[in-house]
């Protein structure tokens, strides 16, 4: 693995034209998405600012990019457009860390859209000379011609009595209050993930601190928590976050998560209150710093769109030595359903059904190598045990291994048997039970991911993958199906 010195991590970037030589080097990478957001060069993490304008008909996203190679430093938002979540079109570099108070990077955050302005909140890591450093909220706006304009100065400063950890503002408008609000994800002075929450009647001033958010039974829940956000799906709350440094059950070594709960806010009394446990956004192994679109209330109230960044902090990649890493989930529509979150992929995905590939139906127990011949989508309808082997070789070898018993509703995921390791040292194996059994399964895969909707969205996993395609690793073993389906994509 490359090492990288200070200066190399936070080299800025003074024009796109630097990194057309590396990106012509990644572009023949065998594991270049076909149906998903990928960084131009260099490393992806978070998705930011997504949000859908209603008179443009246009979605806003952002995501966060380090311009020079696969690793972490001067962060930068990069902009893209779309009118249905599955093409893009390339806007440029949204916001650039050049200005005092995000010297060292401009991290996440999010957007808001109010009497048709739509202005962004971001995280401007500054640092001073020796290195000590800043978070400051700031703010800024996204102009008609898709430019952004910062506001001069930060909107507000970070706490006192909180750590240096303060970051990643997301703001909504809340109607019982009329007021609007944005929490930040932060780390106590003491070591305890938590949020803190700022209101205000206007977006770009009058921001002041209401407090720390109470969420009833996760006073003490990892040390710090990443990319807060709170949606209102229909008349539920959800409370989307990613603790850090916190073992969860079934979990092996992975100290950073993405989980949601479901419950009531009340904002003037800064509580929210879970009606359940919590619950894992995805089963997969690389899923992290999941944000939800704005303003799809001007689409959907009872809908909410989501993205993430499929990839995980202090992960190693094999694409890290082309010097690119990351990309982003297929967006996903997120709906409540019997108090339980329902997860689909982005609908305008199947318009994206090219020729059909496999169909397969009527007998018990299909047993078939078919090849992948990615980007692609594999329906499968079971109703009994099964064991599918994504990725492996022509006799069933080194793939992903998903096996379901129906006796007791429990699928294993385990990627033990992959030549290209995954940060083994996070677990290579996922336990989980289903508790009406597994019906159905709708697998996108693309060159480096593949994520697998089961039941129509009950519970969805998402991982990427690196299979040795010179190697024969392009096949799907299936074991026990009673129907199959596949398109190109
Ligand atoms: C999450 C995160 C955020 C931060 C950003 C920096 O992956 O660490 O908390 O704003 O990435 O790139």
């Amino acid at each position: 693995m490359r090492e990288w010195t200070k200066e190399e991590r936070y080299k800025p970037l003074n024009s796109i034209e630097e990194i057309l030589p590396l990106e012509e080097k990644i572009k023949n990478s065998l594991y270049r998405q076909g149906f998903h957001v990928q960084p131009r060069s260099g490393l992806l993490n978070d998705p930011n600012g997504f949000i859908y304008d209603d008179d443009t008909k246009t979605w806003h996203l952002f995501y966060q990019w380090f311009p020079w190679g696969a690793t972490h430093g001067l962060k930068y938002w990069y902009h893209l457009t779309s009118k249905d979540l599955v093409k893009y079109e390339d806007a440029g570099i949204g916001i650039k860390p050049d200005c005092d108070m995000d010297n060292k990077g401009a991290y996440s955050g999010s957007a808001i859209k109010h009497n048709g302005e739509i202005y962004i909140y971001y995280t401007g890591n500054h640092r001073d000379e020796n290195w000590v450093r800043t978070a400051y909220t700031c703010c800024a706006k996204l102009e008609k011609d898709g430019s952004v304009n910062k506001i001069k100065d930060p909107i507000f400063a970070p706490e006192k009595n909180y750590s240096e950890h303060q970051r990643d503002p997301k703001a909504f408008y809340d109607e019982k209050s009329g007021k609007f609000y944005i929490i930040i994800g932060a780390r106590s002075m003491d070591d305890r993930g938590c949020v803190l929450v700022y209101e205000s009647s206007e977006l770009t001033s009058g921001w002041a601190l209401k407090g720390e958010l109470k969420v009833e039974g996760y006073e003490h829940f990892g040390k710090m928590w990443e990319c807060p956000s709170i949606e209102k799906i229909g008349e539920d709350y959800i409370f989307i976050f990613s603790p850090q440094f916190i073992k969860l059950p079934g979990r092996g070594e992975v100290t950073n998560h993405n989980i949601y709960l479901i419950g009531d806010l009340d904002i003037e009394s800064l509580t929210f209150k879970p009606k359940g446990d919590f619950k894992h956004l995805d089963l997969g192994f690389e899923f992290y710093a999941a944000q939800c679109a704005a303003n799809t209330d001007s689409i959907d109230a009872s809908t909410k769109i989501l993205s993430a960044w499929m990839g995980l902090p202090d992960a190693v990649y094999f694409t890290d030595d082309e010097e690119w890493s990351g990309c982003l989930t297929l967006p996903r529509e997120l709906s409540i359903s019997n108090g339980k979150l329902i997860q689909k992929p982005i609908s305008a995905i199947y318009q994206s059904k090219k020729e059909e590939l496999y169909s397969f139906s009527g007998a018990e127990n299909i047993t078939e190598i078919l090849e992948i011949n990615s980007p692609s989508l594999f329906e499968f309808e079971v109703d009994n045990d099964f064991i599918i082997n994504f990725f492996c070789d022509k006799d069933g070898q080194n793939g992903i291994t998903f096996n379901y018993s129906k006796n007791d509703n429990i699928l294993k995921v385990s990627r033990k048997e992959l030549k290209r390791k995954i940060n083994p040292e996070f677990g290579e194996e996922r336990e989980v039970h289903f508790k009406d059994g597994i019906k159905k399964l709708s697998c996108f895969i693309d060159n480096s991911s593949i994520e697998i909707f089961f039941n129509d969205g009950e519970e969805v996993f998402t991982s990427r993958i690196f299979p040795d395609y010179e190697g024969g690793d392009k096949y799907i073993k299936t074991d026990g199906l009673l129907k199959i389906n596949a398109f190109k994509l």
